[in-house]
């Protein structure tokens, strides 16, 4: 029932008609068990006394489990999208529900983990302490916390920085210690804003394929902003594309999960599925919407 089972498609799948298809299909009223991760329900976001309308009519469901990437140009308002998800900024219309709840009970309740554009660490504590940190306020107790960030870091490529405060580490490290953090205490739903920006391309790919697993494992939904469509398509189940200011969706591309379970004797980014796959998401962003063929299949 998730979108893991898409199949993989090519720019001719990608239709606007299936931007709205899903919205309310799951909705509040049913269990937590069964309501979706994420409802985004005609959400619009106007700042600054109708000045600048960020976002119009974005109409989402993002399924239980689910890993749905938001690519689109600079300033469309893919970030105050994940921070009206996150409770951190109230749309101005329409409705929004996580796990079937408000998007306050949810944050007041941690149901999601964040990580954000900038790291966003403590600065007076340890790397350490800052991945335990959302254990603590939930009182896991000492031995599973430091067990727990221990794992984690490894993860992160971060163990020998364990005892050294987020100063002394670079924007990368930084930005691998808040990943940590956010999956710590292994969330339903992971929001994600470029978070892997700041890394090299090696870092980068190492991290896509934990955060793919460690997803997978706990069954986490991911909404995930990026800038990069090959990441995207790596990553993801679908991939929403938006227009730019006032943000709108204007193409949903199905792109298969193609990181997860990946045939380890194949690459998966140099597969001609994987190549179709970036160019439908090229083409939506170009604004092409599948009438031809796509030219080309580069993944810049
Ligand atoms: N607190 C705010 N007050 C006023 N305007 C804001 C505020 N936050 C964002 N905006 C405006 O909303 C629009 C969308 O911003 P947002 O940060 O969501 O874009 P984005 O898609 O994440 O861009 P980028 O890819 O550069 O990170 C921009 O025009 C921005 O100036
Ligand atoms: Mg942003």
């Amino acid at each position: 029932m998730t979108a893991k089972q898409h199949p993989v498609t090519t720019a001719f799948d990608t239709t606007a008609s299936e931007t709205g298809e899903s919205s309310g299909a799951v909705r509040a009223e049913g269990t937590a068990e069964a309501a979706a991760a994420v409802d985004l329900v005609h959400v619009g976001k106007v700042f600054a006394a109708g000045a600048v309308t960020a976002l119009s009519d974005i109409s989402l469901t993002i399924a239980a489990g689910e890993f749905v990437s938001l690519i689109g140009p600079s300033g469309c308002g893919k970030s105050t999208l994940l921070r009206i998800v996150a409770d951190l900024e109230q749309p101005s219309s329409g409705s929004v529900t996580v796990h079937g709840k408000s998007a306050e009970r949810a944050r007041k309740d941690q149901d999601y983990g964040i990580a954000f554009q900038q790291a966003g660490l403590l600065d007076w504590r340890t790397v350490a302490a800052n991945v335990e940190l959302p254990m603590e306020l939930h009182r896991v107790p000492k031995a599973e916390r430091r067990a727990r960030s221990a794992e984690l870091l490894e993860m992160a490529g971060l163990t020998d920085f364990a005892k050294r405060y987020p100063a002394e580490l670079s924007g990368g490290m930084q930005q691998r210690v808040a990943i940590a953090r956010a999956l710590a205490r292994k969330p339903s739903l992971l929001l994600m804003d470029e978070p892997f920006g700041a890394l090299d391309e090696m870092t980068r790919e190492r991290m896509q394929a934990e955060l793919l697993r460690i997803a997978g494992e706990t069954g986490a939904a991911v909404l995930f902003v990026t800038h990069s469509i090959p990441e995207a398509v790596f990553l993801s189940d679908r991939v929403v594309v938006m227009s730019a200011r006032p943000g709108r969706v204007t193409d949903i591309v199905p792109t298969g999960g193609q990181g997860r379970d990946p045939d380890p004797d194949q690459d998966v980014r140099s597969s001609p599925v994987f190549f179709d796959a970036v160019a439908a998401v090229r083409a939506a962003l170009r604004g092409d919407h599948g009438d031809g063929p796509v030219a080309g299949r580069d993944l810049r």
